[in-house]
């Protein structure tokens, strides 16, 4: 039933090779071949345990096949499922994830780890809407191929984070932590499966609910990066050369979200009417009291008052208008708001024998069940950028770029937090010039702080809403390239 015996490139050739563990597997080898071969396969589905080496190959549960191509452009790439800790036959607990090679130079390029927002948002959409060598094609309801794709040149790694989104399936968490913890979980077994892409940069991409999930997962890896430096790890952990985190449209932290509310909805865009925008305005300041205190003091009393209060506003009406681009109208519907998402859904599922994925699981863009078990935990109710001064100091670079036509996670929230955030950059970003970037899609600014582009930047994409890089997929390339190679924005060769 897995895979993992058969011997590929991604597996790498540690692969299937059984542990210490499964030593007396060999005993029985004296008594019939065809029993190691099957205790091995059963091996290979157990958890990890009692292992005196975590994450070492065959000691979890892998399913991987190589993908076929959807579309014209090239790609390598492999889909499928690992076990995390704690996955059993009965109570499985597997991350999907997509994994695509550069077209260029995959043993040394950048790999760029995706996940989606929600919370329940699966990490395909990013790719089969803008990054991925095929896209969804709205006109022509099928793949085609993505002239602005992200593999030519960098490694990427799509996963359906936290289990329980997208293909990923089995036993679910309901925090930013636990599912942090997932990720480190995921890469430690994903790299001792592709041990040569332990070396190359790694990026963490994410929007939307991504402003938890990203400085968690950041977090997570850094200070795991340094127990191990200590030798606090477990035996057999892999340092994460972690290099920068890359976040669109985030919700950062609930008090900047609802202080920013106000300024789109009524002052910036006249969303809302005089009736609504009076109550708005009455409003705010008793939420943030509530917000304040959650934030403050974390526990369910006070964090579930203050997210209904907010959740009150963000159900609103927006009279026709798309929450996510306020250029376009729909029902306030995703399937009439996004068409291409239930587009992509209707894709995948159809080919889900050739992706390698059991029958039983049912692809969705969306899982509701992960919003209802973290907000039931409010989740949302915290500040998320509490992690950025440690990671910057670390060494570990932060991006933000902003559609301003979002009303989901709109700028002036976005902003409002990055401003508050006690870096050493703080005063240099408060003061700091927007600079313009010009762009076939849309105009931008930079701010920057730092040489090239950046430890701590922000860029404004005007004609781009929520979903940055499906409205203006050149423009969201050509920032990954600038922020990646690390050059600065003004800067149009890119070439060493
Ligand atoms: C404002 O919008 C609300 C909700 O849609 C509506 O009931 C109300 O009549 C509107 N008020 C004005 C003054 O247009
Ligand atoms: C493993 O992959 C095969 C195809 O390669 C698929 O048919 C099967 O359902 C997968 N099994 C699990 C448990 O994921
Ligand atoms: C998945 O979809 C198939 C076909 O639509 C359906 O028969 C099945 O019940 C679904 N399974 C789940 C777990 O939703
Ligand atoms: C969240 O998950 C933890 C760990 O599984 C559990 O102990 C806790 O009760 C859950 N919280 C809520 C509010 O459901």
């Amino acid at each position: 039933m897995s895979n993992a015996q058969e011997t590929t490139p991604l597996l790498g050739e540690e692969a299937g090779k059984p542990t210490k563990r499964y030593g007396w597997h060999y005993v029985l080898a004296g008594v019939a071949f065809v029993l190691v071969t099957a205790a091995v396969i059963v091996s290979v589905v157990l958890s990890v345990r009692h292992s005196p080496k975590a994450y070492a190959p065959g000691s979890f549960f892998v399913n991987i096949t190589k993908a076929p191509s959807f579309c014209d452009a090239p790609a390598t790439a492999w889909t499928g499922h690992i076990g995390l800790t704690g996955d059993t036959e009965e109570s499985p607990k597997r991350s999907f994830f997509w994994y695509v090679e550069a077209e260029k130079k995959p043993e040394t390029a950048p790999m760029v780890l995706t996940v989606g927002g929600g919370p329940g948002t699966s990490g395909l959409t990013r790719m089969w809407l803008g990054d991925g060598p095929c896209i969804i094609s709205q006109e022509e309801k099928r793949a085609v191929s993505n002239p602005d794709r992200w593999t030519k040149e960098f490694n990427y790694l799509a996963i359906d984070h936290p289990v329980g989104v997208g293909f990923s399936y089995g036993q679910m968490v309901n925090s930013s932590a636990d599912a942090a913890r997932d990720i480190y979980d995921f890469l430690q077994r994903f790299y001792s499966l592709h041990p040569d892409l332990q070396k190359n940069d790694l990026i963490l991409n994410g929007g939307s609910y991504g402003g938890m999930y990203l400085p968690h997962m950041a977090h997570e890896i850094n200070e795991q990066n340094k127990l191990l430096a200590l030798g606090k790890a477990k035996s057999g952990t892999k340092h994460i050369n972690l290099e920068s985190i890359m976040i669109s449209n985030p919700m950062l932290d609930p008090i900047s979200h609802i202080t920013g509310l106000p300024l789109s909805m009524c002052k910036y865009h006249q969303i809302w009417n005089e009736t609504e925008c009076t109550e708005l305005y009455e409003a705010v300041p008793s939420i943030i009291e509530l917000m304040r205190r959650a934030v403050a003091s974390p526990t369910l009393e006070h964090k579930i008052p203050a997210l209904h209060a907010m959740g009150h506003w963000e159900a609103k009406d927006l009279h026709g208008v798309s929450r996510e681009n306020l250029r376009s109208r729909c029902n306030g519907q995703l399937v009439d708001c996004h068409p291409r998402l239930p587009l992509t859904a209707d894709l995948l599922n159809s080919v889900k024998s050739s992706l390698g994925i059991p029958e039983f699981l049912n692809f969705t863009a969306w899982k509701p069940e992960i919003a209802e078990l973290f907000d039931a935990n409010g989740d949302m109710m915290q500040d998320s950028t509490r992690f950025f001064p440690q990671l910057l100091k670390d060494g570990i670079r932060i991006l933000h770029r902003v559609g301003m036509l979002d009303l989901n996670c709109a700028w002036p929230g976005v902003l409002s937090a990055l401003k508050r955030v006690p870096t050493p950059y703080q005063d240099e970003f408060i003061n700091a010039a927007d600079i313009p970037w010009p762009g076939e899609e849309t105009e931008a600014t930079f701010r920057v702080i730092g040489q090239g582009a950046g430890e701590f930047t922000y860029v404004q994409l005007h004609n781009a809403g929520h979903f940055v890089g499906a409205d203006a997929p050149r423009m969201e390339l050509k920032l990954a390239q600038h922020w990646i190679y690390n050059k600065a924005f003004d800067q149009t060769d890119l070439s060493d």
